[in-house]
Order: C-alpha cells, then sequence, then structure tokens
C-alpha cells in the first residue's frame, strides 16, 4: 500500500503533466512547477530538446538568477536543469545581480562545438537605457555559459545597403531637433537613418532579439534597435561570437519588437510584436525572398478568437508576445508569452501551430493545446 502510494503519483504524474500542457493555463515541469523560461527559445540537440529563458522573480522585474534551462525528450514533458548562466555575485559586473538578462537564444555552432547564447542585457541600475547584446558560450547545452561581453553594435559603420548618397542624406539628419514624433516629416528623417546617424559613434542599441540560422548555416542576429523603432538583421562571424560587418535596416520607424522567424520553401518570415511593454498588441508579419530584404509587410497571421479566454482576440495575439518560431521537422509551433507584469514568474506560455492559407501565407489560430490537430 505505502509503495503503491509513493509509485502512483510518480506513474500519473508525466500524464497529468502532459493533460496539463494547456495553452493559457500554467504547464508544470515534471516537478509540478510552472515554468519559469520567458523569452526564450528551444533548441534540439541530440535526442533532447533544452528550453532556455529568463527565469523571473515573482515581484520585481530585475534579474536575479539569470537564464534557466529545462529539458524534454519530447517537447511535453519539461525537466528542470539548472541556471545555464547565472547573474554576477562582483560589484560592477555587467551582468551584476540585478541587470536585466531578457530573450535569451541559443544555438549550436558546429565548427566551434560551442552552444552560443545570445541575449538582450541592461545594465543593474540604468533601466532599458544600455540596450546591449550579450555574448556566452559553453561546451554542454546545460551550461554553464561563460559570459563573454555585451556591446552596441556597429559602431562607425552604416549598413551595407546604403550608397555614399544615402550616408550623406542621413548625415544631414538630427534626432535631437526633433521634439515630435509621428509626424510625416519625421518619419522622412528616420527612415533615412537618423537615429542610426545618432548612435553611429558609440554603436547601435539592441533590446528584443532572436538568432536565425540559416540553411547554409550563417547566423543572423536580428534586433529592435534605433529607440524600439526600427529592426536591424545583421551577419554573425563563424564563430557566432561576434559580427562580420553585414547588416541592414529593416522597417524603419515600424517599432517591430519580439522578432521571431522562420523559412519556408524560398520565403523568410518574420513575425513581430509592435511596442507596448508587457501589454498584448497586434502581430506583425514580413516575407522575403533573402534575409537582406526587402521585407514586404502583411497583415498579422492571427484569426478567429480565443476559445475560452475572453479579452484575447487575435489582434492582440491572444494575449502573448511571440518569442520563437520552433520548427519540429513536421510543424512549426509559434512560441509567446502571456505576461503577467505583477508576477512575472507566473507569466504563461502559449504555442501555438503555424499553418499555410493557400496562397502560402502563414495563418495561426487558437488551439488550447498545442498538440491539438
Ligand atoms: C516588452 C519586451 C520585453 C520586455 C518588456 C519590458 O516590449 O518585448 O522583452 O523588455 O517590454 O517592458
Amino acid at each position: 500500500m505505502r509503495v503503491l502510494s509513493i509509485l502512483l503519483p510518480a506513474l500519473l504524474f508525466p500524464l497529468l503533466s502532459l493533460a496539463q500542457q494547456m495553452n493559457g493555463q500554467p504547464w508544470p515541469d515534471v516537478d509540478g512547477h510552472h515554468i519559469n523560461a520567458h523569452g526564450g527559445n528551444i533548441l534540439k540537440h541530440g535526442d533532447k530538446y533544452y528550453w532556455y529563458g529568463e527565469h523571473r522573480p515573482d515581484r520585481g522585474f530585475t534579474t536575479q538568477v539569470g537564464i534557466v534551462v529545462y529539458s524534454s525528450p519530447d517537447l511535453r514533458q519539461w525537466k528542470y536543469e539548472d541556471v545555464a548562466l547565472a547573474v554576477s555575485e562582483e560589484a560592477g559586473s555587467d551582468i551584476e545581480r540585478g541587470c536585466i538578462m531578457e530573450r535569451p537564444k541559443v544555438v549550436w555552432n558546429p565548427r566551434t562545438k560551442r552552444f552560443v547564447m545570445l541575449f538582450h542585457l541592461e545594465l543593474k541600475g540604468r533601466g532599458y537605457e544600455a540596450a546591449r547584446v550579450a555574448f556566452a558560450e559553453s561546451e554542454q547545452p546545460t551550461g554553464p555559459f561563460r559570459f563573454i561581453r555585451s556591446t552596441r553594435l556597429h559602431a562607425g559603420r552604416w549598413p551595407f545597403n546604403m550608397s555614399e548618397q544615402d550616408i550623406e542624406a542621413a548625415r544631414q539628419t538630427d534626432a535631437s531637433k526633433w521634439k515630435d514624433w509621428w509626424t510625416p516629416e519625421w518619419r522622412r528623417e528616420v527612415e533615412k537613418g537618423m537615429y542610426l546617424w545618432k548612435d553611429m559613434e558609440g554603436g547601435q542599441m539592441s533590446r528584443d532579439m532572436t538568432v536565425f540560422i540559416d540553411d547554409d548555416g550563417r547566423a543572423y542576429h536580428i534586433t529592435s534597435s534605433q529607440e524600439n523603432l526600427t529592426l536591424l538583421v545583421s551577419e554573425l562571424s563563424d564563430d557566432y561570437l561576434d559580427y562580420t560587418g553585414k547588416y541592414v535596416m529593416v522597417a524603419p520607424g515600424g517599432q517591430n519588437e519580439a522578432p521571431c522567424i522562420f523559412r519556408h520553401g524560398p520565403d523568410y518570415w518574420l513575425i513581430c510584436s509592435g511596442c507596448t511593454g508587457w501589454a498584448p498588441n497586434e502581430a506583425r508579419m514580413f516575407r522575403s525572398k533573402s534575409i537582406w530584404g526587402p521585407w514586404q509587410q502583411l497583415p498579422s497571421p492571427f484569426q478567429g478568437t480565443a476559445t475560452g479566454y475572453q479579452d484575447m482576440p487575435a489582434n492582440k495575439t491572444f494575449g502573448a508576445q511571440g518569442t520563437y518560431i520552433l520548427s519540429t521537422g513536421d510543424r512549426l509551433l509559434f512560441m509567446a508569452d502571456i505576461w503577467n507584469p505583477r508576477h512575472l514568474a507566473q507569466s504563461l506560455h502559449l504555442w501555438l501551430p503555424i499553418a499555410f492559407d493557400q496562397s502560402g501565407v502563414p495563418v495561426i489560430r487558437w488551439t488550447d493545446s498545442p498538440w491539438a490537430e
């Protein structure tokens, strides 16, 4: 009897947690704790999946622990592994406890045989003004990752697709002069590269971000830059720890955040959020035949309503903000966070399959479980 009472929960729990992987509800790991990994990504290595994400405190929003990692054999049962990249206890360190680590993305580099993590870093006590990208690496998928450095981007360097004439026009702009944003004149200046020019010396800002590995193994960093107004797509070096210097601006002035990208046949698809902090907004979608653009904007791929979830219409991305698009071979899953700003640790997960309409355009509808057909 005693043995049974110990064994039964152990046997039942995996089934229970499977049944409980419901969108918009807490997702327990195999120990029964809600998965506290946000803004991250999933990487398959060997026969396991690794889920990296922000460990969020219950109160406040600064990073107290670091980036955590869970593992799973099947994307359904998740085991908490460890803190993959811990905050530092050293005063003045870039990653001192109380900094803000967001949107970690871990990729495997077959050349160096290392796991490389890029993430958005804000320095302790400076709000969101540092706007840096940070690099870390590890030999093991579960870490510990070594913090390498944090930096702004492309100081002194212009996008490779800007002509001498374009650069000259950007040099004539002056961001300090514009008190009224969103006027047609202001927008024209943004398109010319006004904010690129503002940060040319110190380097470009980098906040919400993702990493994309193309079929040829080339890696790209895609990030919200220029006061979150413009995305930058930048090629990473062979070791994924630096930039080659080749980069472009995407949708200048479009205020795109939370970039998520995938490739489907000849098309690259980018799905982003708007810029309203923790509050949900309408997703944006772009298509291109090349990572370098031109990126054409299409309507949001979200359609229908979230059954059983009031106040979560498609035009609010069902209450969520994207973090990554996972390709499992036979399906594409749009992974998102339903933020709970009062208790960030309790923010929920939303994974929705990406379908395609008759003309091959992505469509995302609500499903109660990510595994519903
Ligand atoms: C969101 C962003 C999150 C976090 C939050 C802070 O727009 O996507 O990663 O930075 O703002 O308010």
